[in-house]
């Protein structure tokens, strides 16, 4: 039997949704997702002096420019009562904006919800931000602040950390990745971080560690509270873990934006030019009277570094940490460069372990994303002792010279001052292919210094002076001095492009970039070198 045209009237419009319901429910799933974790809980993030996840993105971001993804997303997990709580959005904030006008993609891990732990839905909602970035090739910023894997999800969880640090893997080199730990980050958790270019950490509400104080405790019966172990500091100056050392959740985001005025969108692109109001052809006279009147006396990298670069302006990278290896980011005639240059004030300048691991990091990143690199070399060799020797310095002092040895961007060098041994071919030399090296006057380029050079080819000479063994030696340093503590050796050899005053430096840089910046340079073809790890 038909049914009649009244009644399917009937059905159909009862069937039909009614669109401004939807709307109304939309709108008010999407009101809970704003606050997914609850009110109380957004306040004890700010007690604590914590921004929220939302608030973190809206300060970090050009102003409206914020897009989410995901907001709908909730967990389908069951057990331990977590199947009763399903925020919208779970425990991270996802999409993409613009910083500066550029497109960046961000996640933000959202304490106030599970403790911003990580279960599966978080991990893929993260995946997936990773992937468009990848696809389009901008760069991934992580917001973290986060209790760990979801205990609650068990393996699920682990498995979402797993999915990250794949894409962090086959990201590198390829898009600029940036992590701010903003919170807790412990555990397997801290590997997302670790493999990503940057780490900016905000002092006293952030920590990292593999294991907190209490397992240590128990394991090795050390005490340290969670800030020694973990905390900021700790790692802008200790491990080197942390690139960064910021004040607060503000200035931590206000330092990623300008971390991000250097860096290029991805592998392909150049770094952002801004058009130079300091004049490229300015003299720097200061640096005429910089150098001490003894080779043994230190004086300060950074006066070298604010004199060339354009408005004095140095994003110090590592400023806690190694710092007798100077490196940062600056602008010359409006284009970034990156620096790599020996600090005279610390360890005399010496190259060691941490330094040198600091400075072959720094490089691959340059090379990775096109920022022509310039270096600046005062160095009297590698650090000697046993604590070297046995920590391997051999193998980490291979890594500066693989990275610079292997990078294809625009490589200058200008010696100041002392260029000894191994250390000086190490430090972007000639003979591993630095496009031009600059020398000051004050340059010495030599196995070693005049007074140990002197000790090991005249020994014997000295001891037969007898008693006149001192002003023979000193004979013999002032020889040795007059001989090859001067650049002119290696001017005559073509291993320097250039004797050049100290006030020129800016404007020859200027000029050699210049001429650098269609260079274009390819290394043989392999699966990936071999650098010593
Ligand atoms: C589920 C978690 C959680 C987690 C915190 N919460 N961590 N829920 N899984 N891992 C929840 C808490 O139950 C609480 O929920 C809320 O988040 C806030 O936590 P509090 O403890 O109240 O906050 P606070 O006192 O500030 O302490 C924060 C903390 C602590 C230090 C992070 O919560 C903590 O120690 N959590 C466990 C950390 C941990 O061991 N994670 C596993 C690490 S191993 P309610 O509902 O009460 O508000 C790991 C392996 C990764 O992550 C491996 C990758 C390969």
């Amino acid at each position: 039997m038909a049914i009649p045209e009244k009644d399917v009237q009937k059905i159909t419009e009862a069937a039909t949704p009614d669109l401004e319901e939807r709307k109304k429910d939309l709108e008010s799933r999407k009101a809970q997702a704003r606050v997914a974790g609850g009110e109380k809980a957004i306040e004890r993030q700010h007690e604590r002096g914590k921004l929220t996840a939302r608030e973190r993105i809206e300060k970090l971001l050009d102003k409206d420019s914020f897009v989410e993804t995901d907001m709908l997303v909730r967990h389908r997990s069951h057990g331990f009562g977590i199947e009763d709580k399903r925020p919208y959005s779970d425990a991270v904030v996802t999409g993409w904006g613009l910083i500066d006008g550029r497109k960046v993609f961000v996640f933000a891990q959202d304490f106030t919800v599970f403790g911003g732990s990580l279960g599966e839905v978080m991990g893929e909602k993260i995946c997936k931000i990773m992937d468009l970035a990848l696809e389009t090739g901008a760069p991934v910023i992580g917001l973290n602040d986060s209790g760990g894997a979801r205990i609650q999800e068990g393996a699920a969880s682990l498995a979402g950390y797993g999915y990250i640090f794949d894409r962090n893997v086959r990201s590198s080199g390829v898009v600029p990745q940036i992590s701010a730990i903003m919170g807790p980050c412990a555990g397997g958790a801290v590997y997302s971080p670790a493999m990503t270019d940057f780490t900016f950490m905000v002092s006293e509400t952030s920590h990292m560690f593999i294991t907190g104080p209490e397992v240590i405790k128990a394991v090795t019966g050390e005490t340290v509270t969670q800030e020694e172990l973990g905390g900021a500091m700790s790692h802008g100056s200790k491990s080197g873990v942390a690139h960064f050392v910021t004040e607060s959740d503000e200035d931590c985001l206000e330092q990623i934006r300008y971390l991000m005025s250097f860096l290029p969108s991805n592998n392909f692109e150049s770094p952002p030019y801004f058009a130079p109001t300091d004049d490229p052809q300015r003299d720097c006279p200061e640096l005429d009277e910089l150098m001490p009147d003894s080779p043994n006396k230190p004086y300060d990298m950074h006066q070298v570094i604010a004199s060339v670069f354009d408005d004095g302006e140095f994003y110090e990278v590592h400023a806690h940490w190694a710092q007798n290896i100077l490196t940062g980011f600056v602008r010359l005639a409006g284009h970034p460069v990156g620096i790599v240059a020996n600090q005279p004030q610390v360890l005399a300048g010496t190259l060691d372990i941490p330094s040198s691991t600091k400075g072959a990091r720094f490089v691959r990143f340059c090379d990775a994303f096109n920022i022509p690199i310039v270096t600046f070399v005062d160095v009297p060799g590698f650090l000697p002792g046993t604590e070297q020797e046995y920590g391997g310095i051999i193998r980490h002092g291979a890594k500066l010279l693989y990275a610079f040895s292997e990078a294809t961007v625009p490589r200058v060098t200008v010696i100041t001052r002392k260029a000894y041994g191994g250390a000086y071919v190490v430090m972007n030399s000639k003979h591993i292919r630095s496009d031009m090296s600059f020398a000051w006057p004050s340059a010495e380029i030599a196995v070693m210094g005049a007074e140990g050079a002197v000790n090991i080819i005249h020994r014997k000479e000295i001891a037969a002076a007898g008693e006149d063994g001192a002003a023979k030696r000193g004979e013999l340093i002032a020889d040795y001095v007059e001989r090859f503590s001067n650049p002119l050796r290696a001017a005559e050899r073509g291993y320097i492009d250039d004797v050049i005053e100290p006030h020129e430096t800016r404007r020859r840089l200027v000029k050699t970039f210049d001429m650098l910046r269609s260079k274009r340079e390819t290394i043989p073809q392999r699966k990936h070198g071999n650098i010593p790890l």
